[in-house]
């Protein structure tokens, strides 16, 4: 029998990557996105089912998932929609900050908890979780994006020991830049006239295409998302992309206080 998985923010990126991959693998996808109306690609495959969800909507979730146990076991929930908040803290609207914490944190803990009982009564299942190299490091002007993402790896952490007893694994995969959408976009943007010099030098560095030619594409991080899926390892973190690998090595191999200066000194040159 397939293995079946149920991934959120399908639509695009890494989500669609990972919804075409799996399939690819014989698996049955669950694609839920929050327009499945505009969707016509995806759907015409026999294994692959749309369902609509918006991770904000908590509602939608408990139909959603019910709709998708319904379907027969789930073996792995592949948490990764989500967008990014970028700009200076204090230019961000208190809607800005609630909209990003409920998506990108809130979102999946929502998800996750409706799955649990399932999951259990079955004994088995696996989380999977999208998280980022900036759930694990920090930059200047992604305050309130670092906080979900590193929420989510502190979260993922402490859930693991949880659900373990009950065979089921929780994992997280942490890509560095990703060529998608997410610039382009799935980026709200916060502006502060006190903040505008730094900040277009944070820019400058983050439009450098030198910088951008380490970035990979969705379908290479979708590889990962796979392994974890499929490796049978009792790992938490899987680091994805060459240049999260080499930021995450450095920070480990300097430590935090002297990681934290070498980014001040690229950034902003302090
Ligand atoms: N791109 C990068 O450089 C990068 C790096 C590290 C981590 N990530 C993470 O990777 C994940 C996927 O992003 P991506 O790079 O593939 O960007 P993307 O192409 O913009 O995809 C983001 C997806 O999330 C969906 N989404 C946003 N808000 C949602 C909501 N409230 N409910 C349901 N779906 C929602 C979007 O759906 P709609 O089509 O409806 O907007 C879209 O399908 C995110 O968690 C992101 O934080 C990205």
């Amino acid at each position: 029998m397939s293995k079946r998985i149920f991934i959120t923010g399908s639509s695009t990126g890494l989500g669609r990557a990972a919804a075409i991959l799996f399939a690819d693998k014989g698996w049955d996808v669950i694609a839920t996105m929050r327009k499945p109306e505009n969707e016509t690609e995806l759907g015409q495959r026999d294994n692959i089912h749309l369902l609509p969800l918006d991770v904000t909507d908590a509602e939608q979730i408990k139909s959603t998932v019910a709709a998708a146990v319904a379907m027969g076991k789930i073996d792995v929930v592949f948490n990764n929609a989500g967008y990014g908040l970028a700009g200076p803290f204090e230019g961000a609207s208190d809607d800005q900050i609630v909209r990003q914490l409920n998506t990108n944190l809130l979102g999946v803990m929502r998800v996750t908890k409706e799955f649990i009982p399932h999951l259990r009564a079955q004994k088995d299942g696996l989380f999977i979780t999208t998280t980022s190299i900036g759930g694990l490091i920090a930059f200047p002007f992604n305050s309130v994006y670092h906080a979900t993402k590193w929420a989510l790896e502190g979260w993922s952490e402490s859930m693991a020991f949880e659900l373990k007893p009950f065979g089921i694994g929780i994992k997280t995969v942490s890509p560095g830049g990703i060529i998608t959408d997410f610039i382009s976009r799935s980026l709200d943007i916060t502006s502060h006239e006190a903040y505008g010099e730094m900040m277009q030098k944070v820019l400058a560095m983050f439009s450098d295409p030198e910088r951008q030619k380490n970035y990979s594409t969705a379908e290479q991080i979708a590889e990962v998302v796979y392994e974890a899926a499929t490796d049978g390892k009792d790992q938490l973190r899987y680091v994805a992309g060459a240049d999260a690998k080499a930021m995450y090595e450095q920070r480990l191999a300097a430590g935090d206080e002297a990681f934290r200066k070498g980014i001040e000194q690229m950034f902003l040159g302090a």
